[in-house]
């Protein structure tokens, strides 16, 4: 933890009459109650310091000096911004800083996901949560919400680039998306998803190229689809200390093979293969192993065998954590959706109805109304006005 922000206060610092100053209400130090500082003595008197009347200046001095550093450490925590929240706030009790200033945030500041934050979320059994972001202001709205994993997924050819399936996306694509993505998230881990053809022609391409995802796209892991044929060159990126998201079960990359999207791992032989894949990944080392498109059965037996957290998407809920794409759950995406999908809102209906307004009221001539307009400064329209009124005289 950064800074103790609950400023390990068995009390929170409240305005308090019955503190060590209870009785000195001439005394400064109770008297600025209404300062955040003034807080900070009555915290402090609550705590058990003692003050003496000889020795508070220089008292009042350390306190201030504790204070400013709270204050700094508060900034560095929240990117220079202090936060207002209504719940956490001290309840100053009216004053000049009124109940909307918090300097004591409830909970902890919310801490940056790491792979190791999915390893403990799979030890302490804490679901996992993965949504696909392509662009700076979705990153930005999904990274606020909390979610542990923002992936920018191959699944963008189709659902920002409109190509037919996963295979056309280009590296340059998808590293032009990734640092898009990149400037939007704070706290989130940032995945990348290797596309089709960046590591499956040389060792030495799809090491460059996933260097290239961290380097210029700025993520903090690499997606690659396949188990077992693909953990040696797993291992090698991993080497090059690239941390690297595994993924087997229905593998978009291998729709050709395949023969079109199917559930995976129905069969005994499929189940035994698809478990030998996660075993393999699981001891190369991978930081999350995603299950696409498997039985739910399958799926809990994968999770229980291995150590790597595992994030589903129509894989059932026993997985360690869900992935969702994040046109499917907003009606983005103009078709059937998968069985797996739930609809948690409604972007295109949305979009629709705001494009229809804008066009009604253009053509209505609702929009712009005067308030939308900029106007000439008070003097320039007399000027005008005269100008243009000597014109008009002017004219035979
Ligand atoms: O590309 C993608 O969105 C994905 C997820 C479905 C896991 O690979």
């Amino acid at each position: 933890m950064l800074f103790d922000l609950s400023w390990e206060a068995p009390h929170p610092p409240v305005v308090d009459r019955s503190g060590p100053f209870a009785g000195d209400q001439s005394s400064s130090s109770v008297e600025s109650a209404s300062s955040e500082e003034g807080l900070c003595f009555q915290w402090a008197a609550r705590n058990g310091w003692a003050f003496s009347s000889s020795r508070r200046p220089v008292q009042h001095r350390v306190l201030r000096i504790l204070w400013s550093r709270i204050d700094q450490a508060r900034r560095e925590v929240y990117n220079g911004e202090v936060r207002e929240t209504e719940t956490g706030s001290i309840r100053l009790g009216g004053g000049a800083l009124g109940d909307r200033v918090s300097i004591t945030p409830i909970g902890e500041p919310r801490q940056k996901v790491t792979i190791s934050t999915l390893r403990d979320k799979k030890l302490h059994s804490q679901p996992i949560t993965c949504l696909t972001a392509y662009d700076y202001a979705t990153a930005r709205l999904v990274d606020e919400a909390s979610i542990d994993i923002i992936l920018v997924g191959d699944s963008l050819a189709q659902t920002m680039l409109g190509y037919e399936n996963t295979l056309t996306v280009t590296l340059e694509e998808m590293l032009h998306h990734t640092r898009a993505v990149r400037r939007g998230v704070k706290h989130a881990l940032l995945v990348a998803d290797m596309p089709f053809g960046s590591f499956h022609v040389t060792v030495d391409d799809a090491l460059r190229n996933a260097t290239r995802f961290v380097k210029e796209g700025g993520a903090e892991a690499v997606k690659m689809e396949g188990g077992k044929k693909r953990v040696d060159l797993i291992r090698r990126v991993i080497d090059a200390e690239i941390p690297v998201a595994g993924h087997i079960g229905l593998t978009p990359q291998s729709v050709h093979v395949m023969g079109g999207y199917k559930v995976q791992g129905k069969t005994l032989t499929a189940i035994e293969e698809l478990m030998l894949d996660a075993v393999a990944l699981d001891r190369a080392g991978v930081a999350c192993i995603y299950l696409e498109g498997i039985p739910r059965e399958v799926a809990a037996m994968i999770t229980a065998e291995v150590a790597t957290p595992t994030i589903g998407i129509g894989a059932g809920p026993e997985c360690d954590g869900q992935v969702l794409v994040f046109h499917d759950i907003m009606n983005l995406t103009f078709g059937v959706p998968a069985k797996f999908v739930r609809r948690y809102g409604d972007a295109a209906g949305l979009i629709r109805n705001a494009v229809a307004a804008f066009r009604s009221d253009v053509l209505s001539h609702q929009y712009p109304s005067d308030d939308e307009s900029y106007h000439l400064p008070q003097d320039t329209q007399q000027a005008l006005e005269t100008v243009l009124a000597r014109k008009r005289g002017m004219r035979p």
